[in-house]
């Protein structure tokens, strides 16, 4: 379980959250909206306590103070981010990062034929050509392959925490598809948790049941289901969020 508690955060002196709470159970689906620029990214990388932020408040998952950890040790927990402007590492191939990784998570030796026996098998299901197995971390990748091959990763490394910032931004309609039921299987199989940054319904589709929570100006203003998540795709923030969170006062 994640728990946040009371987490300010800021960057360069600027405050970015404030007061922002947010608990996700184990194996539940909580999507996080918002307008640009409100700290949906910020949230997602004070979770893997990014050394950009300076973090005050609560963050612990399963009992561990991530607030103490390096982003090293937060993966070895079981956590894993999809960035929404994914790094790219020229030097050092998929194949090689994800196979140390593996063998780091494991703390054992991996053997190099079952290991490309499910690489293969993974780039199948996302419909990720399998010759981007041996290409260099998202380098010279479009937008859309870097987030499929993103995913090649989180198949591989089998997270019990996923971070999706934006994981639908850059996808053309046959892409969305395929990641969609690709995570929908992966959720099916493997039950994580899974926190989704969105603007979109698109890749909401794929998943029964979730939570929604609506950030604004560093602070989630309101909570609701599936029905808040609709009700944002046809009527936007202003007049939904804003005017209902005055509504409340
Ligand atoms: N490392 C940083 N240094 C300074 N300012 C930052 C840093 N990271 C984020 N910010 C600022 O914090 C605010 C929130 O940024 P963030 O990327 O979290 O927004 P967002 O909600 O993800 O927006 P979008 O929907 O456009 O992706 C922005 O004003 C951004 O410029
Ligand atoms: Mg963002």
């Amino acid at each position: 379980m994640l728990e946040i508690k009371q987490l300010n955060v800021k960057a360069e002196s600027k405050i970015i959250l404030n007061n922002f709470n947010l608990t996700i159970n184990d194996g539940e689906v909580h999507v996080l909206m918002g307008p640009n620029g409100t700290g949906k990214s910020t949230i997602c990388k004070a979770i893997f306590n990014h050394p950009d932020y300076e973090i005050t408040g609560k963050i612990e998952y399963d009992g561990h103070d991530l607030t103490k950890m390096t982003p090293t040790a937060i993966s070895r927990l079981g956590l894993f981010l999809l960035n929404q402007n994914p790094v790219e590492i020229e030097g050092i191939t998929n194949a090689e990062l994800i196979r140390s990784a593996l063998s780091e998570k494991n703390n054992t030796h991996i053997d190099i034929f079952k290991f490309n026996k499910r690489l293969n098998e993974i780039c199948e299901i996302i419909n990720l050509p399998k010759s981007f197995v041996h290409r260099d971390i998202n380098f010279n990748m479009s937008g859309g392959e870097k987030k499929k091959n993103e995913l090649l990763s989180l198949f591989m490394l089998e997270p019990k925490f996923i971070i999706l910032d934006e994981i639908d931004s850059g996808l053309d309609v046959d892409a969305l598809k395929v990641v969609g039921a690709s995570l929908k299987k992966y959720y099916e199989t493997y039950h994580p948790a899974i926190l989704i940054v969105t603007h979109h319904q698109d890749i909401l589709k794929y998943f029964p049941k979730y939570q929604v929570s609506i950030l604004k100006d560093g602070s989630i203003i309101k909570t609701g289901n599936e029905a808040l998540a609709q009700e944002i795709e046809t009527t936007g923030f202003e007049a939904n969020v804003i005017s209902g969170s005055k509504e409340n006062e």
